[in-house]
């Protein structure tokens, strides 16, 4: 080699060098961008999906720092409801839901998925916005609800049994709203208050309840589930006090009575669901009704003689 292709190679050498050391910094530069798309797959799991179920208002609520993530206005946690993050076998457990899905609803009037059912629960039951189908989020509870039914699978029929919820026979009376009120001073105000407004965690109410609102700004709507008397009834008949259920079936329907007659979120639009207005449950407290009971009577009983109407309608 002599002197002046000694030089060209030192060249070609320090350019490779300095074009190694471009590429090295430019994909240090890009590593963050991409790790960050490749992150939108990985994150959501079934234990992102858990803590969606768990800890909802922290993670969806209203106080979340990013605007575009607060998508319930409620600060309830699912597992208000569904007790345990659904775990909890019994009246609204989860580990039984993912099987019925797709299925007919109507509600909506058309078939429903998973995802679906959660967004009637995130727009209902949590007063919010629907989540993206694709998104994490959505992703990652479908996948945990998911987990959920391998659990099911594995319950035997006796286990089955022992969480059957106790019966519920429907009192052939009208809910009374005094009487309910009663029960709630006695048996419910140690955890959800005289105003039934709950428990806020003190630290910082992102955190959600301790013990959650039945009523008020921050409860479900008036589209939700558990705002049909008797569903609410046999919930509560099953599981509240929580820890140590003990109510009768009388007490449990007057006091699911008095505090779905609490002030509570507006659903709006509520009269276009159940486009066939004949599959509308007998205790759904809006109308349009298919039949001529006064909505009162739809909300608060006596129930029997609508159910006896449908069942002749549907003999017909
Ligand atoms: C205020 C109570 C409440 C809250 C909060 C709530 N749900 Fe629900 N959820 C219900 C009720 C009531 C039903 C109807 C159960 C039935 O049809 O028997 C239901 C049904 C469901 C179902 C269908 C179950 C099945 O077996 O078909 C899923 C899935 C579900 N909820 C998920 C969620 C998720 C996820 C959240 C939080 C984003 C949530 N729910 C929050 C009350 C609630
Ligand atoms: C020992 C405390 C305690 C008592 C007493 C109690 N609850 Fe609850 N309740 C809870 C907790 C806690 C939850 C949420 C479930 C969870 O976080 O595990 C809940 C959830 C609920 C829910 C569904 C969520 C919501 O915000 O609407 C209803 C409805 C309810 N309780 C009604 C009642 C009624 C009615 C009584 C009285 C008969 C009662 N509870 C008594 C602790 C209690």
């Amino acid at each position: 080699m002599n002197e002046n292709e000694k030089g060209s190679m030192t060249f070609i050498i320090l350019a490779c060098l300095a074009l190694g050391a471009i590429t090295i910094a430019a994909t240090l530069k890009l590593a963050p961008e991409k790790e960050r798309t490749a992150k939108v797959p990985s994150i959501a799991t079934e234990e992102y999906g858990k803590r969606l179920l768990g800890q909802t208002a922290e993670l969806l609520g209203p106080d979340v720092s990013d605007p575009k993530m607060r998508f319930t206005k409620s600060r309830l946690s699912c597992g208000a409801c569904h007790l345990g993050t659904g775990t909890e076998p019994g009246t609204l457990g989860l580990p039984p839901a993912f099987g019925h899905y797709p299925r007919f609803s109507g509600r909506t009037g058309g078939q429903t998925t998973i995802e679906d059912r959660v967004n009637e629960c995130m727009v209902r039951s949590m007063n919010g916005k629907p989540l993206p189908k694709d998104s994490p989020q959505m992703i990652a509870m479908a996948a945990y609800i998911r987990s959920l039914s391998d659990q099911d699978a594995a319950t035997g029929a006796s286990q089955r049994k022992a969480h059957e919820p106790p019966p519920f026979k429907t009192p052939t009376r009208a809910a009374n709203l005094d009487a309910g009120k009663t029960v709630f001073m006695q048996h419910c105000t140690a955890c959800h208050g005289t105003d039934g407004a709950g428990l806020l965690a003190a630290a910082n109410p992102i955190h959600g309840y301790v013990f959650p609102p039945l009523w008020g700004a921050d409860s479900f709507n008036t589209g939700a589930g558990m705002h049909r008397v008797l569903t609410a009834a046999r919930f509560i008949k099953a599981r509240m006090p929580l820890g140590k259920p003990d109510l009768n079936d009388d007490q449990a329907f007057d006091v699911a009575a008095f505090v779905n007659s609490q002030p509570r979120p507006e659903m709006p639009n509520l009269e276009a669901d159940y486009p066939d207005r004949k599959t509308k449950p007998v205790d759904t407290g809006y109308g349009p009704f298919a039949d001529d009971f006064p909505l009162e009577q739809h909300r608060y009983g006596p129930f029997q003689p609508i159910e006896a109407y449908y069942k002749k309608l549907t003999k017909k």
